[in-house]
């Protein structure tokens, strides 16, 4: 089964934990909680204090921080403290990466890392091995919203290939960015893509319950 980790960005944030609630007794499998700073991409949305009372208010939910955000290390902990269980950044980070996966696990966090539109997917293959997720943006990061780049498959159908080679089944491929039910979603699943992230798909949908139940069909 396909999982599902509605985004949050798209949500109404005037009752963000109840929103929170109803897609995940929907069946979603986790939280994604997209952080921009303003700097790293050209859109500024939440951080930790948000972060903590969705914690607070859903505790057995899973969260998937997507950091995009130019420092990931210096924030890394902080996040883990939150509420975080999986954290993901960017390669496209000046931050040394290796010392951000280290600080992610040392937090007690599944380290997860991303790439933009224009980085190519061999970008992320020194780091393989030591991630519990690869997220693939299909769009350019910063906004809900935006249409689907195709590009995104061939990343996601690379980075399938490259994991089968290395024996990392378990890994968590995950596409961010444009995902719908009925065209990129399927596409992004049919390309080797096992967790899907939606957030104008799901909490824009009339029927949010039924999004998520089609998307875990997928
Ligand atoms: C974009 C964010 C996404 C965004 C996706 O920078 O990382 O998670 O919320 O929104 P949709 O699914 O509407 O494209
Ligand atoms: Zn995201």
């Amino acid at each position: 089964m396909t999982k599902l980790s509605p985004s949050v960005l798209s949500a109404d944030f005037a009752c963000l934990a109840e929103s929170c609630r109803s897609v995940l007794e929907a069946g979603a499998d986790m939280i994604h909680y997209d952080v921009m700073d303003g700097h790293f991409v050209d859109n500024i949305s939440f951080g930790l204090p948000v972060l903590e009372s969705l914690k607070k208010a859903l505790p057995q939910a899973i969260y998937d921080v997507h950091l995009m955000i130019t420092h990931p290390l210096r924030y890394a902990a902080d996040f883990a403290k939150a509420g975080a269980d999986y954290i993901t950044f960017h390669v496209e980070t000046t931050d040394d990466i290796q010392q951000t996966i280290d600080a992610i696990r040392a937090a007690g966090c599944k380290p997860g890392m991303s790439l933009k539109p224009d980085t190519p997917v061999e970008a992320l293959f020194p780091w393989l091995d030591q991630l519990s997720l690869v997220l693939v943006m299909g769009v350019e990061p910063g906004h809900g919203g935006q249409a689907f780049l195709n590009s995104a498959l061939d990343k996601l159908a690379a980075l399938r290939a490259e994991c089968r080679r290395r024996g990392l089944g378990e890994m968590l491929l995950s596409v961010d960015g444009g995902v719908k039910l009925g065209t990129t979603g399927p596409a992004c699943v049919a390309a080797g893509a096992n967790l899907l992230v939606a957030g104008s798909a799901v909490f824009c949908a009339q029927d949010k319950a039924k999004a998520v139940a089609e998307f875990r069909s997928l």
